[in-house]
């Protein structure tokens, strides 16, 4: 399995685990068959609402001799209603305990977009804090202070902008690791990775097969099916393969790590293997041909009325 290796010499499997959207009573299942495969890198988040039944996976392929805690890659992500300084800790504890680990590999600042403490999920405009109102500057404080503690060896951001990373890295002790975003053929984000390559922040790919499961609130009228495109599925027939494997295959030849998710044994199988597909330099041009800028997680749940959020606030983009 290729791997990221970070300054003090940690390496990170390229393909992981994704759990987003693994329903409670399947996915601590999944996460024990996928280790029984040879899957070392577990993508987890408390917003999941999962972390003690994967923990409960994981502790159990531990006992059981399968794997050891040092073997396995675990990320975890700070949920937005734990921003600021003080509040990263006990939400990193909270996990940890939940998980039932003493410590995490990596640990992540989920969405860039601070909501008052004990709302799980915005339900209006007020229940989103104006950005300036708890910097991610200060967030990113309580995230080098737990580094510091030992609590995760690894820190780093989810869904941020170039602009927003510059923020953060700007003042930086201990700079970002890893930025998570969506990533795959349709929203290919050349100008974020190579501002995250100059800064030496690694690209995690979400969504990297359309993320097809999300609920239909998460979903656009006219989405495309990306496990249906014609280029990627012309690709993986030439290949023998499947749509999917062509589709992770594309992220870990240049040295992006993914998390697919899947909850179906077969293919938590097939993901894995996607790890030995050779896709040639006219396959990466295909599919070079391919992006449309086209988010499918693109926050709007964020903006309800009165928010202080707008989708060019959220992206920076124009
Ligand atoms: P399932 O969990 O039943 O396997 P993403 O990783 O982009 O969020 O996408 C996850 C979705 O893709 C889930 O619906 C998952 O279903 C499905 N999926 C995972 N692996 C494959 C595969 N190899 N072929 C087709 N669909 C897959």
């Amino acid at each position: 399995m290729r791997t990221v290796t970070f300054a003090n010499g940690d390496r990170m499997p390229l393909l992981g685990l994704g759990t987003w959207k693994s329903a409670p009573g399947e996915v601590g299942a999944a996460v024990r068959e996928a280790i029984r495969l040879g899957y070392r890198h577990i993508d987890c988040a408390s917003v999941y609402a999962n972390e003690p039944e994967v923990g409960e996976a994981i502790r159990g392929a531990i006992a059981a001799g399968e794997v050891t805690r040092e073997e396995l890659w675990i990320t975890s992500k700070l949920w937005c209603n734990a921003h600021g300084q003080a509040n990263v800790e006990p939400a990193l504890r909270r996990s940890l305990g939940d998980l039932g680990l003493e410590w995490l590999d990596l640990y992540l600042v989920h969405w860039p977009v601070p909501i008052r403490p004990g709302v799980a999920f915005p339900g209006s405009g007020d229940d989103l804090l104006p950005p300036a109102a708890v910097p991610l500057t200060d967030t990113w404080q309580g995230m080098e202070a737990v580094l510091d503690l030992g609590l995760t060896h690894h820190i780093g951001v989810s869904n941020f902008s170039s602009r927003k990373l510059q923020q953060v890295l700007a003042s930086a002790r201990r700079q970002p690791e890893v930025n998570q975003v969506e990533r795959h053929p349709l929203l290919q984000q050349p100008q974020l990775l190579a501002d995250c390559a100059a800064a030496g922040v690694h690209i995690t790919a979400y969504s990297p097969l359309g993320s097809g499961d999300r609920p239909a609130a998460l979903k656009g009228a006219d989405e495309p099916v990306l496990l249906e495109n014609p280029v990627i599925s012309a690709i993986a027939a030439e290949h023998g393969c499947s749509p999917a494997q062509v589709l992770i295959a594309w992220h870990l030849q240049s040295g992006i790590s993914t998390i697919p998710k899947s909850v179906s044994p077969a293919r938590l199988q097939q993901n894995l293997a996607a790890a030995d597909l050779e896709l040639s330099p006219s396959d990466l041009e295909r599919i070079a041909g391919l992006d449309q800028h086209r988010r499918l997680v693109d926050g709007s749940f964020w903006l309800l009325e009165g928010s202080p959020w707008s989708l060019q606030t959220l992206w920076d983009e124009p």
